[in-house]
């Protein structure tokens, strides 16, 4: 037997491999995770972050209760970037999950191919491979599926989770029936235009041509059929359906899904989630479609603050999450569970209709969603409580990064970051512990789409933070706050204005960016940005192409991909699954 020639050191050299290979088993100090993201939440609209308007009792109770980060940034201005970069740890672009040049900057349908690809490793990855119960509730809006409506290769079960309960895809402002129509806006005046032409078209050749061979074969029927579907879609528009989506693990659970009964749903299924998996280790990863447009707050909440219905929207998922952390206290979970909260970026300023606002506040900020360069699109809310272990009541002014809690986690959770790739992330616990003095970032490098538009350098022995801007969007009209004209700042183009020399800031002095420095009012002005350009060159060469998840053909919608419960294309089901009818009300 080959055992028999092996000496009794090589025996124990074997052991040591197996329990290496096995991992160490989950111990109790491990904690449990709930790491709860906000879709467009400003840092100025929360309680504890100064709102003195809004009223945010729970989410500012976490942050009395736990250690509060003041500098705390996205990795990307847009929900689908940040949100690839916060689960990887690593910037998007390095998954190919950000714009390339001008192109699409996050994923337009449920439809399209791209995502995040199967080779990226997510937090919940590692961590169920720990032996983690690992969910996700809620907004996903990083891919469905690659070649077949059921391969679901970016789906989240296939990233590590191992339920799901939610939106594959984003709110938009078609999911309100009652509301203004968003995607297919255009889509639908210029496809009903071309559905007109076609059937004169057709008509005129029925008429006049083919001569002698009457298209009354199969052609008719296929013509007439098509163009009819044409002008159903075009009239009524099929967006709704197509991509207002809800998914209980890989079956459409709603289709279209139904506003006023989502956040109580989502409530329902976190307070299952935590009471189901109370006694073991777990991951739930909460993703609020909250305060995302379109607006949709019912109940008790509606009409409740005093900002209209984006103020009715901040409070209403200030109460979700008042539910959940109450789940927590319930189950005995409070102590044993390392609670995060944050946003995917910064308020959407541009967002407003007639009466008003409908998008989040940055407080002291500049600038908002879409913009990778300003402080207010990247600098968002951070908020982690450990009872017991991380005191209670801290605030950090260390620039922090969305892309440190996959290091965070993954630490904590005794598993190993993948070295096999450029992470971006640092662990968050040594600063959360108050270990050390600085957070591992020196440099941070802020990115719109592919294009680097800005730089943060915190010196070390001044404890001063420089910013310096190569780019930044021209706010329309000149003087205002955003890019209110076109709606959403773009990254590149005309509607950029590239700095040579770059604008430079210095943020603990002047947190709002209003006065750029020049060599007049900054004597270090050149030497600080040698050191900038140096930390730039030394970045760029970790950068390596990755295939763009947002080319055109990506992006496409394609019937094949398109989760569907129910006929295609007219696709309906309500609450987990049953075929059309109305929605059943959740007790
Ligand atoms: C609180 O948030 C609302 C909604 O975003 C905003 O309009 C208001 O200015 C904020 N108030 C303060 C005092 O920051
Ligand atoms: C939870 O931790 C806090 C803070 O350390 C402590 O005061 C409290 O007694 C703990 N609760 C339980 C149930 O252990
Ligand atoms: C995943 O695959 C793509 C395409 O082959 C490659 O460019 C990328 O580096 C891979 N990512 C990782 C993390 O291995």
């Amino acid at each position: 037997m080959a055992a028999a020639v092996l000496g009794s050191r090589a025996w124990w050299l074997l052991l040591l491999l197996l329990l290496m290979a096995a991992g160490r088993p989950l111990a109790a100090s491990n904690p449990n995770f709930l790491i709860i993201m906000a879709d467009d939440l400003g840092i100025g609209d929360l309680g504890c972050y100064g709102n003195s308007t809004l009223s945010t009792p729970n989410i500012d109770r976490l942050a009395r209760e736990g250690v509060r980060l003041t500098q705390h940034l996205a990795a990307a201005p847009l929900c689908t970037p940040s949100r690839a970069a916060f689960l990887t740890g690593r910037h998007a672009f390095r998954s190919g999950m950000d714009a390339v040049g001008g192109g699409y900057r996050a994923l337009q349908w449920n439809a399209g191919s791209g995502g995040l690809p199967p080779n990226e490793t997510t937090f919940a990855q590692v961590l169920k491979e720990r032996g983690y119960a690992t969910g996700i509730i809620g907004k996903w809006h990083l891919g469905v599926s690659c070649e077949t409506r059921d391969d679901h290769c970016h789906h989240p079960l296939r990233h590590g989770f191992e339920s799901f309960y939610g939106l594959p895809f984003t709110l938009l402002g078609d999911c309100d029936p009652a509301g203004p129509p968003e995607l297919d806006r255009g889509l639908r005046a210029r496809g009903l235009g071309a559905v007109w032409v076609l059937g004169l078209a057709a008509a005129a050749l029925a008429l006049l041509g083919v001569r002698g061979r009457p298209p009354l074969g199969w052609e008719l029927p296929a013509v007439l059929g098509g163009l009819l579907l044409g002008a159903w879609v075009c009239t009524f528009g099929l967006v709704r359906r197509w991509n207002c989506v809800v998914m209980r693990d890989h079956g459409v659970a709603g289709q279209p899904l139904d506003l006023p009964t989502l956040t109580p749903a989502l409530g329902a299924e976190a307070r299952s989630f935590l009471h189901r998996h109370r006694s073991r280790p777990f991951l739930l990863f909460l993703a609020l479609p909250h305060v995302h447009l379109p607006l949709v707050t019912a109940g008790p909440f509606l009409g409740s603050s005093q900002h209209g219905r984006y103020g009715d929207s901040v409070q209403e998922m200030d109460g979700l999450v008042g539910d959940v952390l109450n789940a927590l206290d319930a189950n005995g979970l409070t102590n044993t569970t390392f609670t995060y909260f944050t946003s995917d970026h910064g308020g959407f300023l541009e967002a407003r209709d007639e009466h008003g606002r409908l998008g989040g506040w940055n407080g002291i900020y500049r600038g908002g969603k879409g913009m990778g360069g300003w402080e207010g699109g990247i600098r968002v809310p951070g908020i982690v409580r450990w009872p017991g272990q991380l005191e209670a009541g801290l605030v950090i002014h260390e620039p922090t990064s969305l892309m440190d809690v996959f290091p965070t986690l993954v630490e904590l959770g005794g598993g190993r970051v993948p070295q096999d790739r450029v992470m971006d992330g640092h662990s968050l616990l040594p600063l959360l512990k108050g270990e050390v003095q600085h957070s591992a970032h020196e440099f941070m490098f802020h990115y719109c789409g592919d294009l680097l538009h800005a730089a943060r350098w915190h010196e070390r022995e001044s404890g001063l933070v420089w910013k310096m801007h190569l780019m930044t969007p021209r706010f329309q009209p000149e003087g205002s706050d955003g890019c209110h004209d076109s709606g959403l700042c773009p990254c590149s183009g005309p509607g950029v204005a590239v700095h040579s020399p770059p604008l430079l800031f210095e943020l603990t002095s002047d947190p709002s960016e209003a006065r750029a420095l020049g060599p007049g009012s900054e004597p270090r002005f050149q030497a600080v940005l040698a050191r900038l350009a140096r930390a730039v060159e030394a970045h760029r060469a970790t950068v390596t192409p990755a295939p763009a998840q947002f080319s055109l053909i990506n992006i496409l919608w394609r019937p094949w991909l398109q989760p569907c419960c129910g006929t295609f294309p007219f696709c309906g089901c309500s609450q987990d699954g049953q075929t059309d009818g109305a929605p059943e009300p959740r007790p």
